[in-house]
């Protein structure tokens, strides 16, 4: 993610709920962007890389009845649909959620189970309002742009059955949402690692995930130990975890320069479980 960090720490509930709908109104006014740019299948990480870590980590099979967080315009959602599962896919933007379900009518050669709801994760009662219990929940690339984490955690684990996983896969805290540059030894070289000089305190800042976005978003860059630290408050517990470089053959006509750094994940896969 290419960003202009500031300083600022989500603490006040002010602060959170400008946060908040400063998020919205990104998503929403680069709705149709993002939805352009993912397709039917997400993007060349999405579908190559970040959904079948999740779908590794979830090991469901047909019939199983998950939640997800932050669908987006329904990527993840349609591939379990087409599985067999049963989905309530959930997510803060309408607009996004529009393009979702378009995509999700316009499945002619089955029938999928995936209802849409609009929910602010950051919001544990309207997580509650969603039904329940879950075999699994599943977040893929949302937690970067929640200023808080607590109330997805507390409402995943209360919505899940026992036993139940919760997987979310981020951008990598500590390589990917850290501020960092590319190390490169003469400024026309490729990449050969990455310069790491702020981790550990969380943060927001206004990035963009690809270049020809016309408008910043807000993201929040958090610590690992945060990260895992809200979880296990909320009363679940970590027992899978896969790190996640790109493919170092892209699948896009573009090399991009998580491509040239294979040693480096740029994401990271966690498998959280109510016990
Ligand atoms: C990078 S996109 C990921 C979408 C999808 N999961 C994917 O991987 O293609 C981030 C998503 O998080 C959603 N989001 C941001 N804040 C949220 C919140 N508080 N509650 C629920 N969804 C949120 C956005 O609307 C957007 O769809």
């Amino acid at each position: 993610m290419s960003s202009e960090p500031n300083q600022t720490p989500p603490d006040a509930d002010s602060e959170i709920a400008q946060l908040r709908q400063q998020v919205l109104d990104g998503w929403e006014s680069e709705a149709d962007f993002f939805d352009e740019r993912w397709g039917d299948q997400g993007d060349e990480f999405h579908h190559g890389v970040f959904a079948p870590a999740a779908e590794r980590l979830l090991g469901l099979e047909s019939g199983a009845r998950l939640i997800e967080f932050a669908c987006g315009n329904g990527a993840f959602a349609r591939r379990l649909g087409r599985q067999g599962m049963s989905v309530v896919a959930t997510d803060l933007s309408p607009a996004l959620l529009a393009h979702a379900e378009r995509r999700t009518e316009t499945i002619s050669d089955q029938a999928v189970d995936i209802s849409y709801r609009t929910v602010d994760a950051t919001d544990e009662r309207a997580i509650l309002n969603c039904g329940g219990p879950f075999d699994a929940a599943v977040c893929i690339m949302g937690v970067m742009s929640m200023p808080l984490l607590r109330p997805m955690f507390g409402g995943a684990r209360r919505v899940l059955r026992p036993r139940g996983a919760f997987v979310v896969v981020t951008l990598h805290p500590a390589y990917a949402t850290s501020g960092y540059t590319f190390a490169k030894a003469e400024p026309d070289d490729e990449p050969h690692g990455l310069t790491i000089h702020r981790y550990l305190s969380r943060y927001a800042t206004h990035g963009v995930t690809n270049t020809a976005q016309k408008q910043p978003q807000v993201y929040f860059h958090r610590p690992m130990s945060e990260l895992l630290g809200d979880a296990f408050a909320s009363g679940l517990v970590l027992d899978g975890m896969e790190e996640l470089p790109a493919p170092e053959q892209p699948m896009a006509e573009a090399k991009l320069i998580w491509n040239m750094l294979p040693e480096i994940p740029m994401a990271v896969a966690l498998r959280f479980r109510r016990v």
